[in-house]
């Protein structure tokens, strides 16, 4: 099964397989759909507020802005950005998902669209004919792709925008791993899934090369800063901010 199936499948039965639900009913519902958890617990509230503001910083985000949220998942982060700009547009290829962002994260100035999204951007000029994006947001998504699909999308944007700002938020760093993996059970679980060749890394994803973003984006004439999380967000994942 290709890579983006996989993934497509993943999500889409995540809340069932994971904690035995069939839809989202409540708020902590919203969390476990999506994954934003620790310990089975939807994250702490000081962590998403960080997570929020972090955003809106590293963004720099304006009334004026048009910003598109790349695996939007439920809408659980991008309503709360829905009154720092003019406009978002969410894209998820999971309809479970999105049906619950239209759901329980509706706004007025938020369409929550369908769509893989190295696919959707193929063809996002002719989908919003007029409507130029300056700003773009995945958070704790890029694990869900490859190099190959990163130098797609951005390829993409820069045929559709003039300056553009990119925040990839919470993308696994290779370099970090064993802050993760770090007691020897969670050790020989890694050690386990790479023997059995589970290609979905428990749902974790990819651990990315710092390295490899940066050649992607060097390729593309672009700059990068890359700058590792903290706690009490993460101690393993990095922020990328990616610009002309
Ligand atoms: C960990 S969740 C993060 C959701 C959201 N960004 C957040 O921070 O709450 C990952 C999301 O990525 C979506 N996704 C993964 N690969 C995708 C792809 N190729 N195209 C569109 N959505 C994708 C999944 O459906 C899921 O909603």
């Amino acid at each position: 099964m290709a890579q983006y199936e996989n993934w497509q499948e993943y999500w889409d039965n995540f809340l069932l397989n994971r904690y035995g639900k069939e839809e989202v009913k409540s708020e902590d519902d919203l969390y476990f759909q999506v994954a934003r958890t620790v310990n089975r617990k939807p994250v702490a509230k000081e962590v998403f507020d960080a997570i929020i503001d972090g955003i809106i910083q590293d963004l720099a985000l304006s009334q004026e802005d048009v910003l598109v949220d790349f695996c939007c998942g439920n809408g659980l982060f991008t309503y709360e950005l829905k009154d720092q700009v003019k406009q978002i547009i969410g894209i998820d290829f999971s309809q479970s998902i999105i049906d619950t962002a239209n759901k329980f994260r509706p706004a007025a100035n938020i369409t929550y669209c369908l769509g893989g999204v190295v696919e959707y951007m193929r063809s996002f000029a002719a989908t919003w004919p007029g409507i130029r994006p300056n700003k773009y947001l995945m958070n704790d998504s890029l694990a869900y792709f490859s190099a190959a699909d990163l130098e797609n999308v951005l390829s993409a944007i820069i045929g559709i925008s003039g300056d553009f700002r990119f925040l990839v938020r919470g993308v696994p760093n290779d370099e970090l791993k064993w802050n993760y993996y770090n007691t020897p059970d969670r050790k020989e679980f890694y050690a386990n899934l790479i023997a059995k060749g589970d290609l979905t890394n428990d749902g974790l994803g990819t651990w990315w090369q710092p390295d490899d973003i940066r050649e992607v984006c060097m390729k593309l004439n672009l700059q990068c800063i890359i700058r590792n999380q903290e706690l009490p967000v993460s101690d393993y994942r990095m922020d990328i901010i990616i610009s002309k």
